[in-house]
């Protein structure tokens, strides 16, 4: 039976599964629920100074028929009253003494972060976490993201933190700038003992049509909010692929954030090296039943790939995510059709014609199965992803794999094509109709395309 226990960066926990610091860890009551159900950490609700929330606070894209793909907040750290979280935390831990609690803070002198530190490390708290992200509010007044946007006053804050703590420390980063290594950089010369990331991401996720004010409409107004859930995770994947790609990074453990939901996404932030994992959106969404999924698919995985435990994968991806010019010129799919799963909805069809390299035939049969014209195919993949039946259009490898040029080794050879007429030069050979041929259609083209 696989072991899913973690130590990360001196924090013990049961399983790597923790709640983000968001609505589902306001208060003692929803964070012993949530260890009751499975989950084995919890980053407590930002805690700080007074402040005053909004209402109305969350807005969401919904994406045709899936509701929350992306979710949206306007909300500031906690509200409640700091000296009620702290005597329910001491409850919490005390009564789950093996679970990871974790207490997220956000000040701004540095008085006010000895101060907090030492009333949260009173209260048990296993580790802190500290807050410099928040892109909306918090921001304005000189703490959040202002802060992890200014890689040297976050290394400054840092520093202070080390100095105070005697539990161990995690810096959560803000998306919300060009380099995260910047950031990540500063923190661990700040002698954090570790990294979360991402914290939210400045967004506008729509426009109300009568009021012509942003979502959350608060009083016919709003502002950015910040972004979460399902849509940010391919971002968050990312970032957290350059932190530990980073040679002066990567040993920091980090906790990863964004878009978790399930145990799949659980299993790919591993495999990029996240050793623990945070999620608000799915528990939100959908109540903190969701950790059971993780938890047998996480060990399912485990057992059939034969890790004992997180650390056996932990990073496995990494050293296969390449710099583009390391790829493989040489390596050639084209699409195959099933026609046996086909279903003639032409959808492979009009996306090649339109958008991609004139590469599919409708069919002049009779029948209502499209053909690859393998010699105009580039493999680019696009009418596998808008085909609706799974593993009807499939890539298959047409070259034989013994082949293998980069850019890289081609520069390095100093042969690069330099004009157009190059052999070598990608674009030559490309098969495109003449242009007229667009005007010159002798059948009824489902795409929309004028029948002549
Ligand atoms: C309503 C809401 C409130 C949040 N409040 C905080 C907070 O107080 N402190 C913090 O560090 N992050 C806060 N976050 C950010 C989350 O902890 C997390 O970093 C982000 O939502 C990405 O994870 P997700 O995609 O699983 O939601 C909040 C997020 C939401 C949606
Ligand atoms: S892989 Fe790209 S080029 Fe090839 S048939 Fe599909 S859409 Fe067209
Ligand atoms: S998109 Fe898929 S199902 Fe539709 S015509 Fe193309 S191959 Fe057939």
């Amino acid at each position: 039976m696989p072991d899913l226990s973690i130590d990360f960066a001196g924090i013990k926990s049961p399983n790597p599964f923790w709640l983000a610091s968001a609505p589902p860890t306001n208060s003692g009551y929803q964070v012993m629920k949530a260890y009751d159900a499975g989950w084995g950490g919890a980053v407590w609700k930002t805690l700080g100074m007074p402040t005053i929330n909004v209402s109305s606070r969350y807005a969401a894209t919904n994406y045709r028929d899936t509701r929350i793909s992306g979710f949206s907040n306007i909300e500031l750290i906690s509200d409640r009253p700091l000296e009620d979280n702290l005597r329910e935390m001491r409850e919490v831990t005390k009564r789950f003494p093996n679970h990871a609690t974790i207490a997220s803070l956000m000040v701004d002198t540095r008085e006010q972060w000895i101060d907090i530190i030492k009333m949260v490390e009173d209260a048990g708290a296993n580790g802190i976490e500290l807050n410099f992200g928040c892109p909306h509010g918090m921001c304005e007044r000189g703490m959040g993201s202002a802060v992890g946007q200014d890689p040297k006053a976050l290394k400054t804050i840092v520093e202070w933190v080390m100095d105070a703590a005697s539990i161990p420390v995690i810096t959560k980063l803000s998306p919300n700038i060009s380099h995260i290594t910047d950031p990540g950089i500063a923190a661990v010369e700040a002698k954090t003992d570790a990294i979360s990331l991402i914290n939210t991401i400045k967004s506008i996720v729509g426009i109300d049509l009568d009021s012509y004010a942003p979502y959350p409409v608060v009083d016919g107004k709003g502002t950015n909010g910040g972004y979460c859930g399902p849509a940010v995770k391919p971002i968050a994947m990312h970032m957290l692929k350059e932190l530990k790609k980073h040679p002066l990074i990567k040993d920091t453990p980090i906790s990863g954030i964004g878009g978790i939901e399930n145990w799949r996404d659980v299993v790919e932030y591993i495999l990029l090296g996240a050793t623990s994992v945070q999620v608000c959106t799915a528990a939100m969404h959908y109540g903190f039943g969701i950790v059971r999924g993780m938890e047998d698919g996480l060990k399912r995985f485990m057992s059939e790939k034969g890790y004992n435990t997180i650390y056996d994968f932990a990073g496995k991806a990494l050293p296969n995510v390449m710099e583009w010019k390391d790829l493989n010129l040489k390596y050639d799919v084209k699409a195959n059709i099933n026609s046996d799963k086909c279903i003639g909805c032409d959808l492979c069809y009009i996306a090649c014609d339109d958008g991609a390299h004139q590469a599919i035939a409708l069919p002049t049969d009779g029948s209502r199965i499209p053909s690859i014209i393998e010699e105009n195919c580039v493999g680019c993949n696009l009418c596998s992803l808008v085909c609706p039946v799974e593993e009807c259009i499939t890539m298959v490898q047409k070259d034989d794999g013994t082949k293998h040029n980069t850019w890289q080794q081609l520069t390095d050879s100093e042969e690069i094509p330099c004009t157009w007429n190059d052999d070598r030069a990608g674009g030559k050979g490309h098969y495109v109709p003449e242009p007229i041929k667009a005007l010159e259609s002798v059948r009824k083209d489902r795409s929309g395309a004028r029948a002549k």
